[in-house]
């Protein structure tokens, strides 16, 4: 039994997975898992879908049930913030005035959503949603024709407005650039979401510019650079997310816009570990750095960083997969691609059901999928491979898998 201690700062997917891996490699030491909110590790995606329309239960997105990290002996602290890394006296600072020593430290810190700063953004209906806490809150207000505005028409506010349209409500999205989910799919796939989502009977206004929030005790409107103003009983702002590195920063640790890590999860302290949304890591297959706010690098990349904590070096090196659900349509993207010279369509639009491979000298270096998730594999496959592959095949071949 040895009498080390590691720490695991923040407790959520990242944070949870790390814990649970040091103790599955065998370590024996005391882990301790410290967390702000209230929670056990669980995952957020549901909670733009599923938990939030009331099809699944909060308790679905947990790692692991509360008794697990008992017998697991995984020490939680939840409700709890580290306000202070000293990295010389090997301890950090809580901020109920206790302080715990470290011999090992991983940061899963996680991200927070960017916030509006606009006359009457803080009134009360005015939510955001990245925690358990703002789901419920947000829940009990998506009562049936209730008006909901959505400030942002990336994965969040779509999903969300997909959600609120399945439970009856009116719903809004506002979105600044000239198309929605701009920052992630190309132009007539952006199109093709917001055609849906139209369809569906969500309103769908680009580049717009929020100009301020009217209401009293709650708020009521939204109002528009252009004086155009939308009654709202409430207001879900998905604006995208700030990673968490104050911590990091404030201990001295090298953060760019994310804390530095390498492909195994180190820091610029060879003690201190990190994995999750927080890192700016060296990802080996793309041969660059990379911070994702993903399901997949918050599971992936805590596995790696945790048995590398615990003493053996192991990569994470995953190519990039993100998916989202709306209405009926399940999107997924694999690969990041910066640039391409060709695009080749598998199946139709129309039928909803359709592939894109991005290419690059003849080999695909992304893809993203509608409906077709049996194309996700194979994507990911050639993407891993480099290899050039034959066009008419890819758009025709009946089963990818033949191309790999
Ligand atoms: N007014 C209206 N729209 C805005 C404004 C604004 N002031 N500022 C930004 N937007 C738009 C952006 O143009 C973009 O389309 O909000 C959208 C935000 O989309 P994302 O960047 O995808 O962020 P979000 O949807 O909040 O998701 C946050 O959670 O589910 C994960 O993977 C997801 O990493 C993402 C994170």
């Amino acid at each position: 039994m040895t009498n080390l201690t590691y720490l695991v700062v923040g407790a959520g997917q990242a944070g949870g997975w790390s814990a649970m891996t040091l103790r599955k490699l065998g370590f024996e030491g005391r882990v301790v898992l410290i967390g702000e909110e209230a929670y056990i590790p669980y995952e957020r995606p549901p909670l733009s879908k599923s938990v939030l329309s009331g099809e699944s239960d909060l308790e679905t997105t947990y790692l692991r049930n509360a008794a697990f990290y008992e017998t697991e002996r995984i020490e939680l602290r939840l409700g709890t913030r580290v306000a202070a890394i000293d990295r010389g006296a090997l301890r950090v600072e809580l901020d109920n005035g206790e302080s715990l020593g470290y011999d090992k430290l991983l940061l899963a810190t996680g991200s927070r959503v960017r916030k509006l700063s606009l006359p009457g953004s803080d009134l009360p209906g005015v939510h955001y949603l990245r925690a358990i806490d703002d789901m419920i809150a947000i829940r009990e207000e998506l009562k049936p024709d209730a008006r909901l505005v959505v400030v942002g028409g990336g994965y969040i506010g779509l999903e969300v407005a997909a959600t609120a349209r399945k439970l009856g409500c009116q719903v809004t999205v506002l979105e600044a650039q000239d198309a929605v989910m701009s920052r992630v799919v190309a132009p007539d796939i952006s199109r093709f979401y917001a055609d849906v989502h139209e369809q569906r009977g969500v309103q769908i206004r680009t580049g717009i510019t929020l100009s301020h929030f009217e209401g009293k005790e709650h708020v009521t409107h939204v109002v528009c650079a252009d004086a155009v103003a939308y009654a709202a009983e409430l207001v879900v702002v998905g604006i995208g997310i700030l990673p968490n590195v104050d911590l990091a920063r404030a201990a001295g640790l090298e953060v760019d816009d994310g804390v530095v890590t390498d492909e195994y999860g180190c820091t610029s302290d060879a003690r201190i570990f990190a994995a999750g949304d927080v890192t700016s890591h060296w990802n080996p297959l793309l041969e660059r750095r990379l911070r994702l706010e993903s399901w997949q690098n918050a599971q992936n990349q805590a596995l790696a960083a945790a048995t590398t904590m615990h003493g053996e070096l192991t990569p994470y090196a995953d190519v990039p997969w993100f998916w989202s659900d709306q209405f009926d349509l399940n999107l997924q993207m694999v690969g990041l691609p910066e640039r391409w010279d060709d695009v080749v369509f598998r199946g139709a639009l129309e039928e909803r059901k359709f592939s894109a491979f991005y290419l690059m000298n003849g080999a695909v270096v992304g893809a993203i999928a509608v409906n077709s998730p049996r194309d996700v594999h194979p994507a990911r496959k050639l993407i891993e491979s480099g290899n050039r592959v034959d066009r008419e095949r890819l758009a025709h071949e009946d089963r990818l898998k033949k191309l790999l």
